[in-house]
């Protein structure tokens, strides 16, 4: 095939091969987009490359569609106070309604000199004046932020952002994260109102999407284009990865399907392997050794007693990496995974 690979490997960008998840975001748009928002604090938490970046786009490019919507990304690694001010100023559909409400942020060295207008020095204060300038004007402020951790800027920005909530500010905020980073952030004692803000946890694609997504590019029967999709189990990272491989073998999948399992080992599974403990290591063993993965067998190989088990569980399904939904039984979510964890799984030297 000549044309351009449609597939891509790379992370955090839109797709041009995309399948819809329309009902993770329909709860956001209509609870922002409602004359009075219920709910101005969404979390989209799911595991590495299940598509959070581009969800959090997605929902955001059509925000930014909507006349009286702003909306900023902002960098998590910078002050993320001071990244918010600068870039709402800087916003086309802001600076002049700033500009107009006598807001002098020269301090900051944001904007020019205001005459007769007194520097403020409190970026605070500085945001809560802008926002209510916005707000007079009907405008709502949408922040998005990708990769949420809890550090120092990011509890001071959380903490802002509930005050400005209280002013009832038209403030809004997406956050993307991993989930014992979000989880993290949410048990801030002082941020209550994170307590309270709803988790979207990206489950895997649509295969019956993903079956005629590969039908129509690889111009398959059905038969192969589901055991093609079936290779992926809905994992957004590896159905990229897996066209695009077979796209580049003009189409067929089925010599490459080894390349493929060697890059998902490479680019995502020895990142999320090293990030579990010890103990998670070893349960995430005992699960790739059991026949069928029965909760029963899983605690008798591991010698753990149910309570001693169920909190492993919850957690595992938390961050994505397992599914609980049959009752007994778990199951490893990304494609191939229980290999990973059989050939890498080092049990000797624990203990
Ligand atoms: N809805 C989708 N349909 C098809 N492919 C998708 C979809 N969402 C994401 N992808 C693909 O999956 C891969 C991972 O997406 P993304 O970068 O958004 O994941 P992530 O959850 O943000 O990962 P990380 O935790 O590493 O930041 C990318 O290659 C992207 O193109
Ligand atoms: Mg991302």
């Amino acid at each position: 095939m000549n044309t351009a690979n449609p597939y891509t490997l790379m992370f955090g960008k839109e797709p041009i091969q995309m399948i819809s998840r329309v009902s993770e975001s329909e709860d956001i748009y209509r609870n922002f987009l409602s004359e009075v928002s219920p709910q101005q604090v969404y979390m989209i938490t799911g595991v590495r490359g299940s598509g959070k970046t581009v969800q959090m786009t997605e929902i955001s490019k059509r925000i930014k569609e909507e006349e009286n919507w702003i909306v900023l990304e902002l960098n998590p690694v910078k002050d993320l106070l001071l990244d918010f001010a600068a870039k709402l100023y800087n916003e086309k559909k802001a600076t002049d309604i700033i500009r107009d409400a006598k807001i002098n942020l020269s301090f900051w060295g944001i904007g020019v000199e205001i005459a007769k207008s007194e520097k403020i020095t409190d970026i605070e204060v500085a945001l809560s004046r802008m926002l209510e300038s916005l707000k007079k004007q009907n405008k709502r402020v949408l922040i998005t932020i990708d990769e949420a951790v809890n550090s120092q800027t990011m509890r001071e920005f959380a903490s802002a952002f509930q005050i400005f909530i209280r002013q009832d500010l038209p403030l809004y905020l997406i956050m993307t994260g991993l989930y014992e980073n979000i989880d993290a952030l949410q048990n801030e004692q002082t941020l209550t109102f994170l307590h309270r803000a709803p988790k979207i946890f990206l489950k895997p694609l649509n295969i019956g999407s993903i079956v005629n997504q590969y039908k129509n590019t690889f111009h398959l029967d059905d038969e192969n284009a589901r055991k093609m999709a079936k290779l992926t189990r809905g994992y957004s990272f590896a159905f990229q990865v897996l066209g695009y491989f077979t796209f580049e073998n003009n189409g067929d999948y089925k010599s490459i399907i080894d390349k493929y399992r060697e890059y998902l080992d490479e680019y995502v599974y020895n990142k999320i392997w090293s990030e579990l403990s010890e103990k998670e290591k070893r349960i995430m063993y005992a699960i790739a050794s059991s026949k069928g993965g029965k909760i029963i067998d899983i605690r008798e190989l591991l010698n753990l007693k149910p309570n001693e088990f169920s909190p492993y569980r919850e957690r595992l399904i938390k961050r994505g990496l397992i599914n609980g939904d049959e009752r007994g039984i778990v199951k490893f979510t990304l494609p191939c995974f229980e290999n990973y964890v059989l050939n890498n799984y080092l049990g000797d030297d624990y203990e």
